[in-house]
C-alpha cells in the first residue's frame, strides 16, 4: 500500500519504519526542514534503540523516504497517518493546531478517496472534529482512530510486536475497515490484535491507559513516603503487592515522579475533557497533583541533607531523559529539579548518556554537561541519580568515594539501596527504601 506519515518525531518516523518493514511503500513527512534533511543523510534525529537499523533497511531496499512536501505525500498517498504533537495548553488541554492543519491539507490535496488515520493522542471528539474539516472535500475521506501504545526505549519492539492495535472506526466505513485490515494484517499473524470499536471509545482508551499507569506510579510514590515514616521498604512492599497476578509488577517503581511527553500531559488532557462534560475525575486530579508534589522530592531531601542552604554547593546529576533508553528530556523530572538546584544557587554539574546535546540546548550555560560520569561527581557535595540507565547500575563507588567532595549519594531510583552504600562510608538516602 502507499501511505504516509505526518509527523516525523518518536511516533510518525517509528510508524512509517515499522509499516515499510512489512512491505507498505511509506513518505514519511515532517515540517521541519533541519529533521528531513538529517534523515535524508541516514542520521536519526531521536536516540531510540533498533532505530537506525529499521530505517537504513527500508531506505536501502526503497520502501521508505523522506520529504518536507506534505501535500505532495497526501496526494500520492492511500492511508495517511497522523503522527503530529499535541502538546497541552496552558489550560490542560490537548492543542489540536497541528492535527487540525493536516486535516485542511489532507481536505484540499487528496487526489482520491483516502484513508487519514489518528495516530496522535487526542482527546475524544477530535475524529468527529476531523470528519467536519475534511466533509467538503472532492474525495471522501474516511477517518480513522488508531491510538500508538508504543514506549520510548522500546518503539521498534512495540511497534512489530504490539500487545493490541485498537482501531476505532464507523460501523460502516468497509473501506476503512478493509484497508486498515490488510495494513495490520502482518502484525496479527500469530493472533487477531485488532480491537475495533467506535472512534470515541478508542480516542479514550489511549488517555485512560496513560492515566492508569499514572496512577499507579503516583500512589506508589505516596506509599513510598509512608514507608520511610514507618520504617517499611518499598521494594519489598512492591514485590509482594505486584506478585499478585491481578495487580501485576509494571509501573510500581517509587521515583522522582513521571515525566515524558505523554503520561503527565494525557492525565490533564483527560481532567479537562471530564471537566468539559461536567464530571469530577478525582482519582486522576490526586494522581496529578501527587506526581506535581513528588518532582519536588529529591530537592527536599537535599534542602535536609544541606541544612536548607544549597547555595554555592555543587551537585552532579546523573541521567537527564524522563527514562533510561531515550535522548527525550519533555517533562523529565530531572529537568524540574535541576532548574530548581539552579535557581537555589547551586552549582549543577550534569551526565546523561544520550540526552546531554538535547539537555544543552534545554539549559544553555546555565548546567555544566560532560561527557564523562565521574566527571560530573569530580568534587560534588552530592550525587543525584535521575535516570536509571544500564551504565549507572552498578558504578564503581569507590572511586566516586574518592572523587566526591562529600559521599552523599541521593538515588532517585532506588538502584542502589541493597548495595550496603552505609557501610561502605556514603551517606545514602533512597526514596522509601531503608538501605543498608
Ligand atoms: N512519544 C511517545 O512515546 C508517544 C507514544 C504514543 C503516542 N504519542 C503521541 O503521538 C503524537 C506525536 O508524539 P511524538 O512524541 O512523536 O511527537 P514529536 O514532537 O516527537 O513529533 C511530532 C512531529 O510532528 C511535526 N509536525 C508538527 N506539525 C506538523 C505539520 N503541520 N506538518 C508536518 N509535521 C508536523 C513536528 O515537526 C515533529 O517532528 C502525540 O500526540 C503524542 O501524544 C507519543
Amino acid at each position: 500500500m502507499r501511505l504516509c506519515t505526518i509527523g516525523a518525531g518518536y511516533v510518525g518516523l517509528v510508524t512509517a519504519a515499522g509499516l515499510a518493514e512489512t512491505g507498505n511503500r511509506v513518505l514519511c513527512v515532517d515540517s521541519d526542514p533541519p529533521k528531513i534533511e538529517r534523515l535524508g543523510r541516514g542520521e536519526i534525529p531521536i536516540y531510540e534503540p533498533g532505530l537506525g537499523e529499521l530505517v537504513a533497511r527500508n531506505v536501502a531496499q526503497g520502501r521508505l523516504s523522506f520529504s518536507t512536501d506534505v501535500r505532495g505525500a497526501i496526494a500520492a498517498s492511500e492511508i495517511v497517518f497522523v503522527a503530529v504533537g499535541t502538546p497541552p495548553r496552558a489550560d490542560g488541554a490537548a492543542d489540536l493546531r497541528a492535527v487540525d492543519a493536516v486535516a485542511d491539507a489532507v481536505a484540499s490535496a487528496a487526489t482520491s478517496p483516502t484513508v487519514l488515520v489518528l495516530k496522535s493522542t487526542v482527546p475524544v471528539g477530535t475524529n468527529a472534529r476531523v470528519r467536519h474539516i475534511v466533509r467538503e472535500a472532492t474525495h471522501r475521506i474516511h477517518v480513522v482512530s488508531n491510538p500508538e501504545f508504543l514506549k520510548e526505549g522500546d518503539a521498534v519492539a512495540d511497534f512489530l510486536h504490539p500487545d493490541r492495535i485498537v482501531v476505532g472506526i464507523d460501523k460502516a466505513d468497509e473501506h476503512a475497515r478493509d484497508c486498515m485490515s490488510r495494513l495490520y494484517h502482518p502484525f496479527c499473524l500469530d493472533r487477531d490484535r485488532i480491537l475495533w470499536m467506535e472512534p470515541a471509545s478508542a480516542e479514550l482508551t489511549k488517555y485512560v491507559s496513560n492515566t492508569m499507569l499514572a496512577m499507579r506510579v503516583s500512589f506508589m510514590n505516596e506509599i513510598a513516603g509512608l514507608c520511610e515514616r514507618v520504617g517499611a521498604d518499598i521494594h519489598d512492599v512492591r514485590k509482594a503487592v505486584g506478585a499478585d497476578t491481578r495487580i501485576g509488577a509494571e509501573y510500581l517503581y517509587a521515583g522522582p515522579g513521571y515525566g515524558g511527553s505523554c503520561l503527565p500531559k494525557d492525565v490533564q488532557a483527560l481532567l479537562y475533557t471530564a471537566n468539559e462534560h461536567g464530571i469530577e475525575l478525582e482519582l486522576a486530579a490526586a494522581t496529578d497533583r501527587v506526581n506535581r508534589r513528588q518532582k519536588g522530592v529529591l530537592l527536599r531531601k537535599l534542602e535536609h541533607h544541606f541544612d536548607g542552604f544549597l547555595h554555592g554547593r555543587r551537585i552532579a546529576v546523573w541521567g537527564l531523559a524522563f527514562k533510561p533508553r531515550t535522548d527525550d528530556v519533555r517533562e523529565s523530572p530531572a529537568l524540574t529539579l535541576v532548574d530548581a538546584l539552579i535557581s537555589e544557587g547551586a552549582q549543577v554539574v550534569a551526565h546523561d548518556p544520550e540526552a546531554g546535546s538535547v539537555a544543552r540546548a534545554h539549559f544553555g550555560s546555565r548546567v555544566e554537561i560532560v561527557d564523562d560520569a565521574y566527571d560530573a561527581a569530580s568534587g560534588a557535595d552530592a550525587l543525584v541519580l535521575l535516570t536509571e540507565w544500564r551504565q549507572y547500575q552498578s558504578p564503581d563507588f569507590e572511586r566516586l568515594k574518592d572523587t566526591m567532595a562529600r559521599p552523599l549519594l541521593l538515588d532517585g531510583r532506588n538502584i542502589w539501596s541493597t548495595y550496603g552504600l552505609r557501610k561502605r562510608g556514603f551517606v545514602y538516602d533512597g526514596i522509601g527504601v531503608q538501605g543498608t
